[in-house]
């Protein structure tokens, strides 16, 4: 019987976490592999139905316990009733995964408006923020306690296309890294830059059907999209005890980023 296992450190069991935006894609991704690594799940999203869907298939997938609620990140009573019915379930909050975000395309930088601009930052990054406070008290009695967001390639490389989004995901970076200063011992914070990972969001958020399929085959170092588990390994190592000496840190999940070359192909 062999003495040592390297995917031990690995496991979350004994961990809860909170996954925002949960219900679907990337957000699903984290809950189920949170779960199958032995972590005890709620999803928080806008869409308390399918989050509660969500969870009961993840359920019936890894046999960890998930729950769904219906909570708008961008609402205060919201982050304090997900959070509440959390501790209530689980007994504990170890783990926040600060999910939510989102961005729309437009041709012209400049003719965002005021308001989008303070729209996209709440949703973004106040989001984050909010729920970092609610969940801190109970994060500070944890062990292992971690807080993971989902950032973006474009806070680190902006898109001036989607300029509102790019400069929210910029600031949440900039923010987690400053509460990750804050919180030093107590609670280990990093970002992950996600690169694509084809959804219908990319859809919603204004591009065609050729746009789409172009970022199918992107410009990157393994020469394709990412899917949802790809980004969910990176944050199982962030968050679980194999990650306990990460704090503070940006990793980029993007498939190696831009291929550069200097002479044309
Ligand atoms: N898909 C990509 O290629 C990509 C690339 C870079 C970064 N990201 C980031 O990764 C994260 C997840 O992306 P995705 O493509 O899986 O998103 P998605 O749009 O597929 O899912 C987002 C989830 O968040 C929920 N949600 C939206 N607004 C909410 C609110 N106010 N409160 C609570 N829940 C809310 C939605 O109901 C949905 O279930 C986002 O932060 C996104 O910006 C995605």
């Amino acid at each position: 019987m062999a003495q040592f296992d390297a995917f031990e450190q690995f496991r979350m069991t004994g961990h809860v976490a909170i996954i925002t935006g949960g219900a679907q894609n990337i957000g699903e991704g984290i809950a189920r592999t949170f779960s199958g690594a032995g972590a005890k799940v709620m999803i928080a999203d806008l869409n308390g139905e399918k989050a509660i869907a969500t969870a009961k298939k993840i359920t019936e997938e890894t046999g960890n316990e998930v729950r769904g609620i219906t909570c708008n990140v961008t609402v205060d009573a919201d982050i304090e009733k997900c959070v509440a019915e959390t501790v209530k379930a689980f007994g504990s909050l170890s783990t926040l995964v600060n999910n939510v975000g989102w961005g729309r395309a437009y041709d012209d930088p400049l003719a965002i408006t005021a308001d989008e601009m303070v729209e996209s930052y709440k949703l973004n990054t106040v989001s984050a923020m909010r729920m970092t406070a609610a969940c801190r008290p109970h994060l500070l009695k944890a062990t292992n306690a971690s807080i993971t967001n989902s950032g973006s390639m474009v806070g680190v490389l902006p898109a001036f296309d989607f300029l509102a989004y790019s400069a929210a995901k910029a600031a949440v970076n900039h923010m987690m890294v400053g509460l990750a200063h804050y919180f030093a011992k107590q609670v280990r914070i990093n970002n992950v830059m996600i690169g694509t990972v084809i959804t219908p969001g990319y859809a919603e958020a204004g591009l065609d059907a050729k746009a789409v399929e172009a970022l199918k085959h992107p410009n990157n170092l393994t020469g394709r999209a990412g899917s949802p588990q790809d980004i969910a390994n990176a944050f199982l190592w962030l968050a679980s005890p194999a990650g306990s000496w990460m704090s503070g840190q940006t990793l980029h999940v993007s498939g190696g980023g831009a291929r550069v070359r200097l002479k044309p192909e």
